[in-house]
């Protein structure tokens, strides 16, 4: 049983930080952040928004698109670092507020990388058999990691949700190949600190490994999907840094235009980047039946994570 999208949700804060507001907020400023990154502005929960409200958002919407119903689902799967509390997790959660009284619910912790692991784990289920539809989310509000007195992390992140359905398709559709990874002797260069509960990241270290990776990995899942570089049709990368981004694109001699970018209004908004990426692009109509699409992503831990899909069902 191949495993592929059925459906896809978001759910992005209403409010919008733009680069001029952070000017007032510290010492930093438009044009070093634009350069540097590719941000423009970003999206920031209320203070009463927590991850699982943009979450159970999110999943509801794909379920909608998915053209199911709650108590169709079997599995929820929520990619998050910025649960409330250890548990109940954000998945059981959502599980309650959608009604999916059939399913069985998880967090799964893998930082930014969070949402290619999420899909991955999920399609094991479908691939064999045991279950036919999987919600796999992407949720992380940031800003209530953020270190707001350091300006070298402060101006990258952002909050939101993106979710997929996943159940079986058909045999030369869905995910064709995955490559996961972790190298903990890294954990040292992306964490929380411990003090306060606030991000750390030695951005350099970061930027290094994130390249070398997000480079490696794409062209070692696009080997095991036996495509070339030529096959595809979108790369979906994490939305970091355009730089890093723009890195990863030419490792695989692709134009601008196969390269989705939603760096400049979102940031980074971690475990929901990805997915946030890619709903854009279903939603502004830039994918079609057949397209292989390439999938990236690093982070905390550090991880990555790159998967191969050919879109339809
Ligand atoms: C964070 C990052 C944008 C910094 O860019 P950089 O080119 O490496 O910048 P540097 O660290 O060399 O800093 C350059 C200068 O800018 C300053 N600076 C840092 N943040 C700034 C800000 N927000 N505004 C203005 N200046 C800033 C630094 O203090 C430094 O000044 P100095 O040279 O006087 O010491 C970059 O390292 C990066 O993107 N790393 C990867 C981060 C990432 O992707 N994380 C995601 C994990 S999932």
């Amino acid at each position: 049983m191949n495993a592929g999208i059925l459906g896809v949700g978001k759910y992005t804060p209403e409010r919008i930080l733009t680069n001029f507001d952070l000017e007032k907020m510290m010492d930093t400023s438009d044009e070093w952040i634009k350069t540097r990154t590719g941000i423009e502005e970003r999206r920031i929960a209320r203070d009463d928004e927590y991850t699982h409200d943009m979450a159970y958002e999110a999943a509801k919407n794909a379920i909608e698109n998915a053209g199911l119903t709650p108590e169709d689902i079997d599995l929820i799967i929520v990619a998050t670092v910025t649960q409330e509390a250890n548990f109940p997790s954000v998945g059981n959660i959502i599980q309650d507020r959608l009604g999916a009284r059939h399913a069985a619910a998880m967090d799964l912790e893998a930082a930014c990388s969070g949402f290619t692991y999420g899909i991955v784990t999920g399609a094991q289920f479908i691939q064999t058999g045991a279950y036919k539809h999987v919600v796999v989310v992407g949720a992380d509000k940031l800003s209530k990691i953020t270190d707001w007195d350091d300006r070298s992390t402060a101006v990258l992140f952002g909050d939101g949700a993106g979710a997929v359905v996943l159940g079986p398709v058909s045999e030369d559709k869905g995910l064709l190949s995955f490559v996961l990874g972790s190298d903990g002797s890294g954990g040292k260069y992306l964490n929380l600190k411990e003090e306060n509960d606030k991000l750390y990241m030695n951005g350099r270290e970061v930027f290094r490994f994130a390249v070398r990776k997000m480079g490696d990995a794409s062209l070692e899942v696009l080997e095991k999907a036996g495509l070339q570089k030529e096959d595809l049709d979108l790369l979906i990368p994490h939305q970091a840094n355009i730089r890093i981004m723009e890195a990863s694109r030419e490792r695989l001699d692709l134009p601008e235009e196969k390269m989705i970018k939603t760096v400049q209004k979102y940031g980074n908004t971690s475990a929901s980047s990805i997915a946030l990426a890619l709903v854009d692009a279903v939603q502004e109509g830039r994918v079609k039946d057949g397209d292989n699409l390439l999938l990236v992503g690093f982070g905390g831990g550090l991880t990555w994570g790159a998967l191969v899909l050919r879109w339809g069902k």
